[in-house]
């Protein structure tokens, strides 16, 4: 949390990079290793790489970025977020910007609980099974905190057990939910761990045989939730509300519609997953059961308008993000993330996540309902052409200007605009 630091900077994506990265340094306090490490383009060396997966090479470097704008619950951030993609950190700093007012976005979560699944097949008598389980739910609880007791030192923990029956085509079968408090864990290894010490008693309890002992990505005890109000004049109107409503109502109608909606919120959510290090496949994973909870895909977030004719978001969504036990604390640059954004607990990163999430989702229906997705792309595809063409300094933006006017946004016009210019 950036406390007195205000996140509002304009312009600074138009700042050379070694000013953008003097005042990020400045306002989060960066020693000059860390500095150093965002000069260094990855900050891995081949041995940590080697460390942490198996038959390495090398290392591959993603753009490491800042979105600026954010205000959460009264406190400024400046949000790491790493990627391939043009437009994400831009468009989320430009909605962050807009959802700045008052207290700026709200958001909220729910205790850090991921599910442990027990998968039990055989069982002879159903009712007997859930009734014995049900009687030793004290007992299981120990046990499973025995595996873990630094977790629960923590106020974490195994909390429950919930049975659920089941019919498959392998016939029926009772699961059983091991409800595990991760705390600032993303929780997989205590998980499986507690659902793998629990496996051979729970046969035993229920007369049948144990098989998978894994945990549920469908994290959907562990959610992360993001509310924000834009005033219709910052929309453009209250038809522009209207338009970004009726664009929500079709992604939450239509799952063609409401994979790519999704998308566009996973954009940011795994920009910010990856800067920091995090299961990015557990988040995406857990985000598309959860749209598809109700047994139809819909949209993961919500756009309504209110009294005043304002623009109404909010986004539910699970968000299993942990900031101990992972590579959060051993990649460089994640730990460097972590100093930036200035949270302290996993809860506090995942609410940050489901922030940049409905930020990025307004970015995205604000651009399709208006001038088109494809116009800021092209303006950056041009940013790239001009300076490849050899623009510098100020150069570029009027370079950039004359070639989106041009309405031919390729190499050789580059070339003569940036001739031009340089005269
Ligand atoms: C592109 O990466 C994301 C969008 O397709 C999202 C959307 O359509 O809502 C623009």
């Amino acid at each position: 949390m950036t406390g007195k630091r205000s996140s509002r900077i304009s312009g600074f994506y138009r700042m050379p990079i070694e000013d953008r990265v003097k005042v990020i340094a400045e306002k989060t306090d960066l020693s000059p290793e860390e500095v150093g490490l965002l000069r260094s383009g990855g900050g891995m060396s081949l041995e940590a790489a080697d460390r942490m997966i198996e038959n390495v090479l090398g290392s591959i470097a993603y753009p490491f970025s800042v979105a600026v704008n954010f205000r959460i619950n009264g406190e400024d951030y400046f949000v790491p977020m790493a990627g391939e993609e043009p437009s994400v950190v831009a468009a989320a700093s430009n909605m962050a910007r807009l959802m700045r007012e008052g207290e700026g976005i709200r958001t909220s979560s729910t205790d850090p609980v991921m599910i442990g699944q027990i998968q039990v097949l055989d069982v002879p008598d159903m009712s007997e099974a859930v009734r014995s389980l049900q009687e030793a739910e004290s007992k299981l609880l120990k046990i499973a905190n025995e595996q873990d007791p630094i977790l629960v030192k923590f106020g974490g923990g195994a909390k429950g057990l919930e049975l659920r029956q089941i019919d498959t085509d392998a016939g029926p079968m009772l699961i059983c939910h091991l409800l595990v408090d991760c705390r600032d864990a993303m929780g997989a290894n205590a998980v499986n761990t507690m659902c793998e010490a629990l496996s051979p008693i729970v046969a035993d309890l229920t007369g049948g045989r144990t098989l998978l002992r894994i945990i549920s990505n469908l994290a959907d005890y562990r959610l992360a939730r993001a509310e924000c109000v834009v005033k219709k004049e910052d929309m453009g109107g209250e038809e522009k509300v209207d338009d970004v409503v009726a664009a929500w109502a079709f992604a939450d109608a239509d799952p063609y519609r409401a994979a790519t909606h999704n998308k566009g919120i996973m954009n940011g959510v795994v920009a910010v997953a990856l800067a920091f290090a995090q299961d990015h496949r557990a988040l995406e994973a857990g985000a598309h059961a959860y749209a598809a909870r109700t047994g139809r895909y819909r949209s993961l977030s919500r756009w309504s308008k209110n009294g005043k004719g304002d623009l109404v978001g909010f986004l539910e969504m699970p968000m299993a993000v942990g900031l101990v036990g992972g590579a959060t604390r051993s990649h460089p640059m994640a730990r460097l993330a972590l100093k930036i954004l200035g949270v302290s607990k996993a809860t506090e990163l995942a609410e940050v996540m489901a922030a940049v999430g409905l930020a990025q989702n307004l970015g995205a229906l604000r651009a399709l309902t208006q001038e088109g997705i494809q116009h800021g792309h092209m303006r950056l595809h041009a940013r790239n052409l001009v300076v490849m063409a050899g623009a510098e300094g100020d150069v570029i933006e009027e370079a950039v200007r004359l070639l989106v006017e041009s309405g031919e946004i390729r190499f050789d016009r580059a070339q003569e605009i940036v001739r031009r210019l340089k005269g």
